[in-house]
C-alpha cells in the first residue's frame, strides 16, 4: 500500500488550496446547517463564496459567523438576503456577478441546499389543516425546480467553470414516507431526477452533479419537522457510527468530491450518512 510521507499530503493541500483561489463556490442555504458547514469548509479548501439564504434579523448573528470564518482564510464572500426562490432576485444576482466576476466561468461549485417547505399532512384525520395546492407547489419550487432554475441563470451568464461540480441535498425521504413529510418527498424525488437530467445535459462540459443524501441532522430544519425528537432517536439507533449526522461530515463529503479525481462520480445519489439509511433494524446487529 502507497502511504504518503505527511509533508507530501500537506504539500498537496496547499497546492489545491493555491488553484482553487481563482474559483467561486455558489451555495444556495448558505447560512446554516450544511450550506453553511460546507461554505466554510470550501473556503478553507481555498475558495471564494457567493451565499444565498433568507434569514430575519434574529439569525443574522449566524450568517455574520460564517462571513468571518470565509474573510478569515483570506476569501471573499458576497452574501445576498433574499428567496432563492423568486425569479427577479435571481437574474439580478446572476447579472450582478457577472459584472463582479468580469464575465468570467468562475462558479466551480453550486450547491443547492434550501430547506423551505410546507411539512403538513396530505389526509389529516382530525380538524388538522390539509396542505394545499399553492403549499405543494412552492415546497417544490423552492427544494426541487430552483436547482434547475439556478444552473440555468449562471449557465447563461456564462458563469460556470467547466469541470465543475453541482451538489443539491436530498434525505432518505427521497424514497421512504415520513409523517408530514409528503410535499418535502416529493421535492426530494424530483430534485433526485433533476440531479440526472443536468448530469447528461452538463457531461459534456465534464460537470458532475450529484445527490447529496445527508443523515439525520440536528438543525433549524430538522427541528421544524413534527416528531423530530423521535426521527433524532431512531437515527442514533439506526447510524451504525451511533451519533447523528452533523453538518461538518457532509461538508468534508463534499469537499473531497470536490478534489481531483471527484469529476468522475456523477449522476449519482451518495451516501453521507454514516451507513444510516441501509439499517433496517433497530436493535443488536452484532
Ligand atoms: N437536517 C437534516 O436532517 C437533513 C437531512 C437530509 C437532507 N436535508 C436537506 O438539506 C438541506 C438543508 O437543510 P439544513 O438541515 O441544512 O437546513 P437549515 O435550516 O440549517 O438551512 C437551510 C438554509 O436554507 C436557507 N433558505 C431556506 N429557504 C430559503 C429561500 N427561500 N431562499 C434562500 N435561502 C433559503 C436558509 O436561510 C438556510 O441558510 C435541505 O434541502 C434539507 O431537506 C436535511
Amino acid at each position: 500500500m502507497l502511504l504518503l510521507h505527511p509533508f507530501l499530503t500537506q504539500y498537496f493541500t496547499f497546492v489545491d488550496r493555491e488553484e482553487n483561489k481563482k474559483y467561486w463556490a455558489l451555495i444556495l442555504g448558505a447560512s446554516s446547517g450544511f450550506g453553511g458547514a460546507t461554505a466554510m469548509k470550501l473556503a478553507e479548501d481555498g475558495y471564494n463564496v457567493i451565499g444565498v439564504h433568507l434569514d430575519r434579523q434574529a439569525t443574522m448573528p449566524n450568517v455574520e459567523k460564517i462571513i468571518d470564518h470565509i474573510k478569515s482564510q483570506q476569501r471573499e464572500a458576497i452574501f445576498y438576503n433574499v428567496n432563492a426562490a423568486d425569479q427577479f432576485k435571481r437574474v439580478e444576482i446572476a447579472k450582478e456577478l457577472s459584472e463582479k466576476l468580469n464575465g468570467q466561468p468562475v462558479i466551480k461549485v453550486l450547491m443547492h441546499s434550501l430547506a423551505f417547505g410546507t411539512l403538513k399532512l396530505f389526509i389529516p384525520e382530525t380538524n388538522e389543516q390539509t396542505i394545499t395546492h399553492a403549499q405543494m407547489e412552492m415546497t417544490l419550487d423552492v427544494m426541487a425546480h430552483s436547482l434547475v432554475y439556478w444552473v440555468q441563470e449562471i449557465h447563461l451568464n456564462n458563469l460556470l467553470a467547466d469541470k465543475g461540480r453541482i451538489f443539491a441535498m436530498t434525505s432518505s425521504g427521497g424514497h421512504t414516507a415520513i409523517p408530514y413529510y409528503g410535499a418535502v418527498s416529493a421535492a426530494k424525488a424530483a430534485l433526485e431526477s433533476h440531479v440526472r437530467q443536468l448530469a447528461i445535459e452538463l457531461g459534456q462540459r465534464s460537470i458532475s452533479v450529484n445527490a447529496i443524501m445527508a443523515g439525520v441532522t440536528d438543525t433549524p430544519a430538522l427541528r421544524k419537522i413534527p416528531g423530530n425528537q423521535s426521527m433524532i432517536e431512531i437515527a442514533k439507533q439506526k447510524n451504525p457510527h451511533g451519533r447523528l449526522t452533523t453538518p461538518e461530515d457532509v461538508a468534508k463529503v463534499i469537499s473531497l468530491l470536490c478534489r481531483d479525481g471527484g469529476e468522475w462520480i456523477s449522476g449519482g445519489l451518495i451516501h453521507a450518512d454514516g451507513g444510516e439509511d441501509i439499517v433496517s433494524f433497530v436493535g443488536k446487529s452484532k
